[in-house]
């Protein structure tokens, strides 16, 4: 821990929320965060006191003109817009967050392409890489960097002034952890500073009329430094997901001001940069193997958009106290929930078995109309049977064993028909809201241990 500097006041704050102890904690009341207290100079004042318009009087809500706030400007890049709900919002400001790596940087700078194609200016502030380095990448893009400027600074003065300068379109800021403001003492990338530079550029961005981009990493934890404390003072966060070893990347909007959350967007990392991915469903299940044990599709829904994934799972014996449960894409909570409900009813011996669940491309699901799928998947590895061909299987599962309705059937159901799916598995509560498609065979379920007898009658 560093020595306290005898003149200068320090206070301990949490990294994750911004919780402030007097002294350090290991664990945080506030987020119950382990280990996430850091020291930090007390900043002299109340935050963010002299930055902002003055907000003289109060006028009638019905005054304001509506279209102002929504003038959208289309990125050229169809599945962040789609994300975006329609494109960038002027003054918006959106934390882009996601592991380094990941194409935070590549796909700002694709975005920065299609907004400076149509005529406009933007600004991109590295604070990470050198603008040779940020040049090199634009080549490797193919991004034709007329418009774009660069700023090599990382004080929120320069940036200011920058912004102020050039009145750009869009701004980029990569990343939100190198920045730093000069009224406050601590590190670049502690909360503090996150918060404050972050508070100064949003306000600057808002008067200026900018959209402003912060991008930022996230920790080993997986969390963005400091997310709550951006988290509300942005409009509309986006989470780059993924993983390394996989060429797909999602692009969530974890919250949108100006849009549906929870909408997703596909990209494919190629050697020239993120390619759109507008039919993740062909691109989720292509490859796949009929006829494997241990593998079921299902169909997701991720903000509006039905998705189709191959559910893979690997289910062989183990040390009873000590099996293994390990997943990718999968919630491991609902993985281990969902082995002991099959442990009781359907007189599996999960228990003495390593689980391992996997979604095929690494795609993350959090919907849970997909546990009947995952179950099906762990069944037919334990009993190492496939299931039948062409079977996609859509359901929640209960504590009980029952299988609930799910939401959106009709999306899902037309989904997995237009992939040539002829036959889906679905709870019989969502039978009456699935459409009828002909050479389309709905077989309704009401509970696991029927589920698994319609599955092993082939
Ligand atoms: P980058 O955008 O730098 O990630 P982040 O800003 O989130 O840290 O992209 C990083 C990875 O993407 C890097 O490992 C190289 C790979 N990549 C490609 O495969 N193709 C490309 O065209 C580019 C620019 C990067
Ligand atoms: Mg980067």
């Amino acid at each position: 821990m560093p020595a306290r500097a005898a003149k200068t006041k320090t206070q301990f704050v949490c990294q994750s929320c911004g919780h402030v102890e007097a002294r350090w904690v290991g664990r945080c009341s506030s987020c119950e965060a382990w280990n996430s207290f850091v020291e930090e100079a007390q900043t002299a004042g109340p935050r963010g006191a002299d930055t902002g318009p003055v907000q003289a009087a109060p006028f009638a809500l019905a005054s304001v003109d509506s279209a102002e706030a929504e003038r959208r400007t289309a990125t050229g890049v169809g599945e962040l817009d789609r994300v975006l709900g329609g494109g960038l919002v002027s003054g918006g400001v959106i934390l882009l967050g996601g592991d380094p790596g990941i194409g935070k940087s590549t796909i700002a700078l694709q975005m920065l392409s299609g907004i400076t194609a149509a005529g406009a200016h933007a600004l991109y502030v590295c604070g990470e890489e050198s603008p040779a380095q940020v040049r090199r990448r634009a080549v490797r893009l193919g991004v034709d960097a007329e418009g774009i400027h660069v700023l090599a600074a990382a004080d929120t003065d320069s940036i200011r002034k920058a912004i102020k300068d050039l009145n750009p379109a869009v701004a980029v800021i990569d990343s939100v952890q190198t920045v730093y403001s000069r009224a406050v003492a601590s590190a670049p990338g502690s909360v503090s500073q996150v918060r404050e530079a972050g508070a100064e550029l949003v306000t600057a961005a808002r008067e200026h009329d900018v959209t402003l981009v912060l991008i930022g990493h996230v920790t080993k934890e997986g969390f963005l430094a400091g997310p709550r404390v951006l988290e509300h003072l942005v409009d509309t966060v986006l989470y780059f997901e993924g993983d390394q070893n996989h060429a797909y990347r999602v692009l969530r909007a974890i919250k949108n001001r100006f849009g549906p959350a929870n909408e997703i967007g596909v990209f494919e990392m190629l050697a020239d940069g993120l390619a759109e991915v507008s039919n993740p469903s062909e691109v989720f299940v292509a490859g796949r193997r009929e006829a494997v044990a241990g593998s079921a599709v299902t169909c997701a829904m991720e903000g509006s958009r039905p998705v189709m994934v191959e559910i893979q799972a690997l289910v062989t014996p183990g040390s009873p106290g000590s099996a293994r449960r390990t997943t990718l894409g999968v919630d491991h909570g609902r993985v281990a929930m969902l082995a002991a409900v099959m442990e009781k009813r359907l007189g599996l011996s999960m228990i003495s078995h390593d689980i391992f669940v996997n979604t095929a491309g690494g795609v993350k699901i959090s919907d849970p109309g997909t546990d009947l799928a995952v179950m099906a998947a762990l069944a037919s590895s334990y009993r190492d049977r496939a299931l039948p061909p062409s079977t996609a299987l859509l359901g929640e599962i209960g504590l009980t064993g029952e299988v609930r309705a799910v939401s959106q059937v009709r999306a899902r159901a037309k989904e997995c028909a237009r992939l040539g799916f002829t036959r889906i598995v679905l709870p019989r509560g969502s039978l009456e809201q699935a459409p009828k498609t002909k050479g389309v065979d709905l077989a309704a379920v009401d509970s696991v241990s029927e589920a698994w007898d319609l599955l092993s009658a082939g």
